[in-house]
């Protein structure tokens, strides 16, 4: 049952009510008579506030105030920083989850229309690819899964993968500064260490693509010490690269905003142009690399990207070869 789309109206006026306070202690009688509602309701909706990741400070004799409404994640914060048609434009965020994954799922079949958005703030069981497990903490991350609904054949799901690699490490040089770059082949990197994981997973129905489900997780504000402890020399946050806190809220609607203008690039124009701007963010090329698959390991050196989105790897004999999928080690 998502909450985000039937939260009730008196939380966002609620809301409304302590941004206009700018920080100034609203007591708990002066809430209750302006929304005309019992202290008991004004008390349980704050507490439903803070579960969804809302802080505030409580004073005995003033009453409340919103600490720092930017750290958390706010469906009309996210909405108004859109300049999108569609995506985000349906909109769930979800204090806790097992996997947005599984919830935008739902709502996919259910025939939520292509651009569906479903955030959390924490999910319990998040997964990655290759059936990996993926850490998501409460109230740290950009944990978030859009439905899409393309027209190609399954063949161009990796395509799109590319594509959405492009789009996230765009949005993260715009939003923090972050020079993210993307290792093949799309897993984004700064510094040598993972920031971002991406994973589509495709519903297929009698050989075509019913829809996709588009999961990003993005460390924006974790610490080191937020990792277990085998995590911690593989990874980073854009707070740890770029000292200071990114507001999650618009880094979202900076995702969506740029996937839109490339999607749309992609199917009026096909895959050259993304295969051109994700070359051009990549950290893979003309790099050493080993790929792991099925056919076991193999070295090379990653040479560009081909038509499909498959990379390209010229082996120590020369020889040019495509790789399909599996794990490359840099
Ligand atoms: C990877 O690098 O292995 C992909 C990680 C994808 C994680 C995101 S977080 C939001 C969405 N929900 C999930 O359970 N997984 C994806």
């Amino acid at each position: 049952k998502p909450k985000g789309a039937k939260e009730p109206k008196s939380r966002d006026r609620l809301l409304d009510m302590f941004e206009a306070a700018q920080g100034e202690y609203l007591s708990g009688e002066e809430i209750s008579r302006r929304l005309g509602v019992s202290r008991t309701a004004v008390w349980k909706q704050i507490r439903r506030l803070k579960e969804a990741g809302y802080v505030f400070d409580a004073a005995p004799k003033l009453g409340y105030r919103l600490a720092d409404s930017d750290s958390a994640l706010d469906a009309r914060r996210i909405q108004a920083a859109l300049t999108t048609s569609r995506f985000g434009r349906e909109l769930t965020v979800l204090s806790k989850t097992d996997s947005t994954q599984t919830e935008a799922e739902k709502k996919a079949h259910e025939g939520a229309i292509e651009g569906t958005l479903v955030v959390a703030e924490e999910q319990t069981s998040g997964r990655g690819r290759q059936g990996r497990p993926w850490h998501s903490p409460p109230g740290l991350g950009v944990w978030m899964s859009a439905v899409l609904r393309p027209e190609g054949p399954l063949t161009a799901v990796p395509q799109l993968t590319l594509l959405t690699a492009v789009a996230v490490c765009r949005a993260i040089r715009v939003v923090s500064g972050v020079e993210a770059g993307i290792k093949w082949p799309n897993d984004l990197l700064a510094d040598g260490r993972k920031l971002c994981g991406i994973l589509l997973e495709a519903v297929v129905e009698d050989g075509r693509v019913r829809h996709c489900i588009m999961g990003i997780g993005i460390d924006a504000n974790l610490s080191e010490s937020d990792y277990p402890e085998e995590l911690r020399s593989k990874v980073t946050s854009l707070r740890r690269e770029s000292g200071v806190e990114v507001d999650r809220s618009a880094l979202i609607a900076a995702v969506m905003n740029e996937f839109e203008m490339l999607y749309g690039l992609y199917n009026e124009r096909g895959f050259e142009p993304i295969r051109l701007l994700w070359e051009s963010l990549s950290v893979t090329l003309g790099r050493e690399i080993v790929v792991r698959d099925l056919k076991g390991e193999r070295r090379g050196i990653a040479h560009g990207l081909g038509e499909q989105g498959e990379l390209m790897m010229r082996t120590e004999q020369g020889e040019i070869i495509p790789v399909y999928s599996g794990d490359i080690e840099l």
